[in-house]
């Protein structure tokens, strides 16, 4: 078991890594200091599959335990299911010196950390991401949030768990494409900040997606270092946060463009990667070696890195809807080399085409 902390002042916390250890929640529950009583957020796909094994392990550590089942899928990560969740935890008599666990994807993470930050002017929760994806970047960083019908995480809070809470045998269960898209994530975190974790992943494609456990161990422990460092440097996302969109400018858009559901996200990043990292090779950023050798990396684990039947000119209107816009100005974050970007809002509309261009078709 290894455990890294986020560094946060009076907000910092734990984050525990391991396999096989989901029924040790319960100890770790009382050992923070949670309360009485915990309401399990999960969905109707995650609860089947281990919502038993969290129960046992809370009541086994004499905690009150209410659990709450709602639909799975992103068209649920709305207000009308927080609505229906806060009542249910009324109904439950859940109160300010409760917590919630949010067991799921980055759905439920997202859904219940909002809920949380917002019930009662807020209670306590932790993280229990069961998707790679969660694992090694939405459960850590504290941001919650639900969408509006004009836009994804519309509303929300920076609202940081007591502890984040990671057994990597659950990804066993996934359904192939999801645990793929997670690498995305996984690949971006090495091509921001450690050219040492790129080659890491580089070097044992073929273990993780064997699923080796210690690697996968070695995998999510080595994304969350990187992202609880950018975020404990700054957690309001001010400037060095920044650099955690890489690929999101060009990826939220493909994925608004296919009306989500062509992409998961973590597929539209890859291509939006790819992009990116075509842009900086036009503004003499970042060399063509270094661009194949991201893109490889993304093909070798099963990402794309292009997409069919769209056109540049449709993306780029989408661009400047984003919340990275400042002063009408698009911001991209921009590979210099494996291990470093910088962040601009100097991209010429020539070279947005043409980067656009090339991952098309
Ligand atoms: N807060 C952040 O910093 C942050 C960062 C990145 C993404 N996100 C958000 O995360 C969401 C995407 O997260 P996701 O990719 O985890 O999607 P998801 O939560 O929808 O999970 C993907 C699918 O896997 C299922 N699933 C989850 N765990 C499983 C398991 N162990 N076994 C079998 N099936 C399982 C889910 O029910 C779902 O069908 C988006 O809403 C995105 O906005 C948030
Ligand atoms: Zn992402």
């Amino acid at each position: 078991m290894q455990k890294i902390k986020v560094n946060l002042a009076d907000r910092g916390y734990d984050i525990i890594i391991g396999s096989g250890i989901l029924n040790q929640l319960g100890n770790f529950t009382i050992e923070a200091g949670l309360g009485k009583s915990i309401a399990v957020i999960t969905n109707d796909v995650v609860a089947p599959l281990y919502l038993e094994a969290v129960k046992t392990s809370l009541r086994g550590a004499g905690l009150k335990v209410i659990a709450i089942v709602i639909p799975d899928g992103e068209k649920y990560k709305v207000f009308e299911t927080a609505i229906d969740i806060y009542s249910k935890l009324l109904k439950a008599g859940i109160d300010r010196s409760h917590s919630i666990i949010a067991l799921g994807g980055g759905v439920i993470g997202d859904l219940a950390g909002f809920v949380a930050a917002t019930y009662l002017r807020g209670i306590a929760f932790v993280q229990v991401p069961t998707t790679l994806l969660a694992q090694v970047d939405a459960s850590v960083g504290g941001k919650v949030g639900i969408n509006l019908p004009q836009g994804k995480n519309m509303v929300g809070a920076f609202y940081q768990p007591k502890f984040v809470f990671i057994d990597v045998d659950v990804l066993s269960t996934l359904r192939k494409e999801v645990f793929i898209e997670g690498f995305s994530e996984v690949i971006k975190h090495g091509v921001i900040r450690s050219e040492k974790y790129f080659s890491l992943i580089e070097n044992n494609v073929k273990k993780l997606l064997n699923f080796d456990r210690d690697l996968l161990i070695e995998t999510v422990v080595g994304s969350i270092r990187i992202k609880a460092d950018v975020v404990s440097r700054d957690e309001r996302e001010s400037s060095l946060r920044v650099i955690l969109n890489y690929g999101h400018t060009i990826g939220h858009a493909i994925e608004t463009l296919t009306g989500y559901t062509r992409f998961l996200h973590g597929e539209a990043v890859s291509v939006g990667m790819a992009a990116a990292g075509k842009a900086a090779v036009l503004k003499g950023l970042f060399s063509e070696k270094d661009l194949e050798r991201q893109n490889n990396l993304l093909k070798s684990v099963g990402l794309q890195v292009n997409v069919k039947n769209v056109k540049e000119g449709e993306i780029i209107p989408l661009l400047q809807v984003d919340k990275k816009v400042k002063d009408g100005r698009v911001k991209f974050v921009l590979p210099e080399r494996i291990g470093k970007v910088l962040v601009t809002d100097d991209v010429k509309i020539e070279i947005l085409k043409r980067s656009l261009a090339s991952i098309i078709g």
